[in-house]
């Protein structure tokens, strides 16, 4: 159908989001990932995720035409510029300056992936533990990566998307195995039990489970002394 997971073909642009990668693997966004609009974006998380145009996502969507010379689109591989809307310490991608900061990368995925032990779902307070343990890696494997507030607002907002769209929308819990395979395959784990939420992902939820992750958090600026030229609040 329509909708079915495809494997990205070797001309197809994929960049570091997971959540837009897979939205192109199932597309609801053009299977090749390239002259994606904003509206495009917002209309496809609508579709596949029932997430609504909430204040990061179009901002987040707006700042990625500043990632390209185009005026009013982009390609999903013009996302991985570093700075713009990628950063180091991501949870599945390396930092820019030790290589690769576009591909899911199974070594850097282990912090996330072994979280919360025992139990088979991840929740806000694993995610605040996994932001903290991955910022802790990164300080010894990138001395100079870079930390402001900017950066960890961003992960913060990142991780909230990934237990929103995965799991419960209210209490921010999600399967691991539905989350594994998001990250590993870029692929709606539907065969799985996965469903589109019911309830719209909005600011308000968002904002719950966002405050969630960051209460289960320690955080201090820390590596480059940079001046985030996004203001956050
Ligand atoms: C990273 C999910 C929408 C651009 C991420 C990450 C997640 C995620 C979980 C972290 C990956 C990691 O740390 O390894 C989602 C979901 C979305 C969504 C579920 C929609 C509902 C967007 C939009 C944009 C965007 C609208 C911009 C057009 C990015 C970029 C990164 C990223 C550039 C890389 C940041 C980094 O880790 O360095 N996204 N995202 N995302 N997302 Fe999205
Ligand atoms: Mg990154």
């Amino acid at each position: 159908s329509a909708h079915q997971w495809q494997a990205p073909g070797p001309n197809d642009s994929r960049g570091p989001c997971p959540g837009l990668n897979t939205l192109a693997n199932h597309g609801f966004l053009p299977r090749s990932g390239t002259n994606i609009t904003v509206q495009m974006i917002l209309d496809a998380i609508d579709e596949g995720y029932n997430v609504q145009p909430i204040t990061i996502l179009r901002a987040a969507a707006k700042l990625a035409l500043l990632t390209t010379d185009n005026i009013d689109n982009f390609d999903l591989q013009d996302l991985a510029l570093h700075g713009t809307i990628e950063h180091d310490t991501s949870l599945s991608r390396n930092d820019f300056a030790l290589g690769d900061n576009i591909h899911f990368n199974e070594t850097v995925f282990t912090t996330l992936n072994n979280s919360n032990p025992g139990v088979d779902y991840y929740n806000t307070t694993s995610a605040g533990q996994v932001l903290v343990q991955r910022l802790e890696e990164d300080k010894i494997a990138n001395p100079n990566l870079i930390n402001t507030a900017k950066e960890f607002f961003v992960r913060v907002g990142e991780s909230a998307l990934y237990l929103s769209v995965m799991g419960n929308v209210t209490t921010g819990v999600a399967p691991k195995q539905f989350v594994q395979i998001f990250f590993r395959e870029e692929r709606m784990p539907l065969e799985e039990g996965w469903k589109r939420s019911d309830v719209p992902i909005d600011d308000d939820t968002l904002g719950f489970v966002f405050d969630g992750i960051n209460n289960a958090t320690t955080w201090e600026p820390s590596g480059a002394v940079v001046c985030p030229w996004i203001r956050v609040q």
